[in-house]
């Protein structure tokens, strides 16, 4: 008997013919892995429940997890949410770009997309390759991170290829994405009181000052409907995990490195000085936070496919970015899902 060969999927240059053939791919109703600026999405038609019920049987992803969808212009919002007066100013800030808001959605977004919620994450992305693509089908597309389920977010085609290559048949080339982590998400479904359900490329701050409002933190919310210490559907404590296993502290020593087995690996925010070791890693030179968050997935999934036993990471230290960094350090070393 031949062996059968997993299908695997095609990487598209991004030029005007294959944008018009992706485009038509999903007006059909198929899927398409994207790149934006944060993560590279896993696309489909939002206003179709069959293909987007296709997104969480290739991901793994269970029905309850609900979908971001995507849009090219602000003229659009109007067809899928309800906008409201602090929508116009935090999009006048940060649109396109990595901010998701959870606005009241309108009936067209089917329920699958929110997994029954009467809200819609949407977001306005900046990437000019997903853009071109937006603005050809002419439609919103839903979008989550195109990993399997829980697994670590992909930051270039390859990590596409590498983890849902044989589920998928469409990816869109758009180089390495440049914000590394995925959009803050901002529940802004009353206007005088946002809440932040992740933080991500655009900090807590600069909504604040843009809206000249305090911004609650999720996690000091509750929900019946959600699982304690859980913000959103989602959200869980267990995400972002390389399988080799995680251990996350305040602070690394490069003594502890060079004294450890020789199957840990160390993964520091800065390089050390003067310190070279197989087993040290770091997230930038010059201990950049913006460039650590750029490599933080790339450089996690490096380390799990190496034959390390055991990966030991640092918090990031700061504001702003640092935030983004330190909630996906933390979820990625996490054992428990919720
Ligand atoms: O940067 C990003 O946001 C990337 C790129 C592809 O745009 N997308 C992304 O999607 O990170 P995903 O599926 O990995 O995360 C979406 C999360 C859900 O897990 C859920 O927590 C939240 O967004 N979400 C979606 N719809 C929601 C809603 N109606 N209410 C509250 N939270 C919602
Ligand atoms: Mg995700």
């Amino acid at each position: 008997m031949p062996k059968k060969i997993k299908p695997i999927a095609l990487v598209y240059r991004s030029n005007t013919k294959n944008i018009s053939t992706l485009a038509r791919i999903l007006k059909e109703g198929g899927l398409v892995a994207v790149p934006t600026e944060t993560v590279y999405g896993l696309a489909a038609n939002a206003l179709n429940a069959k293909a987007c019920r296709a997104i969480f049987k290739a991901k793994g992803r269970p029905e309850n997890d609900p979908l971001i969808v995507h849009i090219h212009s602000l003229k659009d919002l109007h067809q899928i949410a309800e906008k409201n007066s602090a929508v116009d100013l935090l999009a006048h800030a940060f649109w396109p770009g990595p901010l998701t808001l959870v606005l009241p959605k309108k009936n067209c977004i089917p329920s699958i997309v929110t997994s029954n919620l009467p809200s819609v994450a949407v977001r306005i992305p900046s990437h000019p390759v997903f853009r071109k693509l937006l603005k050809k089908t002419g439609l919103p597309l839903a979008a989550p991170s195109a990993n399997p389920f829980g697994y670590v977010s992909p930051t270039t085609s390859a990590h596409v290829v590498e983890s849902l290559g044989s589920k998928i048949n469409h990816i869109l080339e758009g180089g390495a994405c440049e914000v590394g982590v995925e959009s803050t998400i901002l529940d802004l479904r009353n206007p005088k009181l946002p809440v932040l359900l992740r933080p991500g490329g655009i900090s807590k701050n600069k909504i604040e000052k843009v809206l000249k409002l305090k911004v609650l933190s999720g996690n000091k919310i509750r929900h019946p409907n959600l699982k304690s210490g859980q913000i959103s559907p989602g959200l869980l404590k267990k995400h972002y995990s390389p399988h080799t296993p995680l251990t996350l502290s305040d602070h690394l020593k490069v003594r502890s490195a060079i004294n450890s087995s020789k199957n840990e690996a160390w993964l520091f925010i800065k390089k050390p000085n003067g310190v070279i070791a197989k087993n040290i890693f770091f997230l930038s030179r010059s201990g950049n936070l913006t460039e650590a968050a750029h490599n933080l997935f790339s450089v996690l999934r490096d380390l799990d496919s190496g034959n390390w036993k055991q990966i030991h990471a640092e918090k990031a230290i700061g504001s702003d970015i640092a935030v983004a960094i330190n909630d996906r350090l933390i979820r990625a070393a996490s054992k428990r899902n919720h």
